[in-house]
């Protein structure tokens, strides 16, 4: 058993999310960290929302209220979309806990000790009609890198380089369209240079392991060659207080976000541990070098995963070149692997909030089956290269596989042992013909479980819906509603056996995509009690600041996670006439759905 940290992207709490969102990070994050609990490790997963920075505060603005209002009501949001999803959280929590503020200082404190944090005189934009800062998000200008028109002020949607707002060529403001005045102004920067032997030498050895995807790694080393100091702090006023004496007091100075959230991985850590009654038990996924950690993301956060955050943790160790001594946390270790996808488009387009080229991931699943839309994010997942979703794909897709290939298989062998038995039948002996089904999806487990390990888990899924097929073929070759003398009963009995457990394996190996389904196949097939653990709800205070309002975190007992194997279908098992478990979609469906989007029927 290895301890495995499952460390998944914190949304931002600047509005709902939409399918874009969660392709990347939400389900292929529970497919893995459902996967490895079957597989008996010992899993942490965590995230939260991430509460601070400018669009946010901008957003605030905008609507009349405080970033804090804004952010309570998205945490809101989120969270019950991603409980709804079942995405099997062990903590989902937020930004502005008062535990993540203290855990962001300590670690800002150690880094600082340790040297790797100095002090600059920058210049910081502000609007010249108004006179108030202007934050780098929000100017635009030509990326002095590649020559991309529209970068932004922190970073080139374009070639992915961080920025400065001063390197633009021909900066404006997207606010007021005017050009921005630069002032002096202090920050801190992280030392990058500093800590870039020992990010190199890490690269190095992740890249030998041979687990990353090319092109994550790729990018992770590219990004090293041209690497600058960082500022980490912003002239803003909202976000965590820079915890120095004459810093602490100025009301507009605070810690950049993304110094701040990816420091939420530790901090999610130890509030799940302070929570779980063992406040030290954290230290398993972080301080023992035989851990595993993955780190599952969207592709625009490559950087902040596989430089920002190393580097925070190499420094806080006191292991770059200005050497330094280990900080409060122990000896954090790096990431074993950085997952990122790629994008998904929406019937073939970047996905835009602001241009109403959106779906949202609440409205699917007041529409749809969660496991459905499960289902076709992983089927269709851009896992390497990006993916498109598309109405008139999800509609057949359903349709043709969930309904028809395993919704169909289930319905029908549960409602051939309702008819004949009432109760899974004992099997004879078993012909060639049998022991070739079972001993096709007994060896399932190997191949999809090295596939979703490996973060293949569209070739997991894939390899699963083919044995689904098999199982469907058996049904044809052996025709079991045809034995219907006395004297094949025996027969009739092994076959529905053979098939039951056909079935019950294909549901393990289909779990991890689809979890709230498998609940529904196992009691169909006489299971008792429930097969996957779900994450829920709570509501809960914030661990050191009780007067602040509760809010809601998703957690979860998973401990009772059925096994990575095969487990004998019960003889006597009862087993009712089944209600279908995917619902099929009217062909009308995607028609609709895409004039929703203001498209034309397809
Ligand atoms: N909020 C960022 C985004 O949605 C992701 C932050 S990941 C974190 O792109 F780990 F840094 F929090
Ligand atoms: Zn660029």
């Amino acid at each position: 058993m290895t301890h495995v940290l499952n460390a998944v992207a914190w949304p931002y709490a600047n509005g709902p999310r939409h399918l874009g969102h969660v392709a990347g990070f939400g389900v292929p994050s529970d497919v893995f960290s459902r996967y490895m609990r079957m597989a008996g490790h010992d899993v942490l997963m965590i995230s939260g929302t991430d509460e601070h920075g400018t669009p946010i505060l901008v957003g605030a603005d905008k609507e009349g209220i405080t970033a804090r209002e804004l952010a309570d009501r998205n945490n809101r949001l989120i969270v019950e979309d991603l409980a709804k999803l079942g995405v099997s959280y062990d903590l989902f929590t937020r930004t502005t806990t008062a535990n993540h503020y203290s855990v962001v200082q300590d670690m800002f404190t150690a880094v600082h000790d340790n040297g790797y944090m100095v002090e600059k005189t920058t210049h910081g934009a502000i609007s010249p009609s108004t006179g108030r800062t202007l934050p780098d998000r929000y100017i635009e200008g030509t990326c002095p890198i590649c020559g991309y028109a529209e970068a932004r002020g922190d970073q080139c949607d374009n070639c992915g380089n961080q920025l400065d707002a001063t390197e633009l060529i021909n900066p404006k403001s997207k606010v007021s369209g005017e050009t921005p005045k630069f002032i002096e102004t202090q920050h801190f920067f992280l030392d990058l240079p500093a800590l870039a032997d020992s990010l190199n030498e890490w690269l190095n050895a992740r890249e030998a392991s041979g687990l990353w995807r090319p092109n994550v790694i790729k990018f992770s080393q590219n990004i090293l060659k041209d690497i600058r100091p960082r500022a980490m702090s912003r002239d803003i006023d909202w976000g965590i207080p820079i915890p120095l004496d004459g810093w602490r007091e100025q009301p507009t100075k605070r810690l950049y976000v993304w110094f701040d959230a990816v420091i939420g991985y530790l901090s999610a850590s130890i509030e799940w541990a302070r929570r779980s009654g063992d406040a030290e038990a954290w230290r398993a996924w972080w301080n023992d070098p035989e851990t595993l950690s993955y780190y599952f993301m969207g592709k625009d956060n490559i950087t902040f995963h596989s430089q920002i955050w190393p580097a925070e943790m190499i420094a806080h160790n006191g292991a770059g070149a200005r050497g330094g001594e280990v900080g409060p946390f122990g000896e954090l270790q790096l990431p074993t692997e950085v997952v990122s996808s790629e994008f998904l488009t929406m019937e073939g387009r970047q996905f835009s909030s602001s241009r109403g080229v959106v779906i949202y991931v609440n409205d699917v699943l007041e529409r749809y089956q969660v496991d459905a839309l499960r289902y076709f994010l992983s089927a269709a997942a851009p896992e390497s290269a990006d993916s498109d979703f598309s109405w008139p794909e999800f509609v057949k897709r359903t349709n043709n596989e969930l309904v028809a290939g395993w919704g169909n298989l289930v319905n029908r062998t549960a409602s051939m042992i309702a008819k004949n038995f009432g109760e899974i039948p004992a099997a004879a002996e078993l012909e060639q013909v049998d022991r070739d089904l079972l001993d096709q999806t007994t060896a399932g487990f190997d191949v999809v479980g090295k596939a979703i390990a490996e973060h293949r888990q569209k070739a997991g899924l894939a390899e699963a819906m083919r044995l689904v097929g098999e199982a469907n073929a058996y049904v044809s070759m052996t025709e079991p509603f045809r034995l219907k003398s006395e004297d094949q009963r025996e027969r009739l009995g092994t076959v529905l056996h053979v098939l039951a457990q056909a079935v019950l394996d294909l549901n393990t190996l289909l779990s991890p995509y689809l979890p709230h389904s498998s609940n529904a196949v196992f009691a169909a097939l006489g299971g008792d009690g429930e097969f996957m653990p779900m994450p829920h709800v709570e509501e809960v205070s914030d661990l050191d600041e009780a007067e602040r309002a509760t809010y809601p975190i998703i957690t979860g007992d998973y401990s009772a996670m059925p096994m990575w194997a095969s487990r004998p279908a019960t003889v006597g098992a009862p087993v009712a006439k089944p209600t279908p478990i995917f619902t099929k979609l009217d062909p009308e469906t995607a028609d609709i759905e895409r004039q929703r989007l203001g498209l034309d029927a397809s």
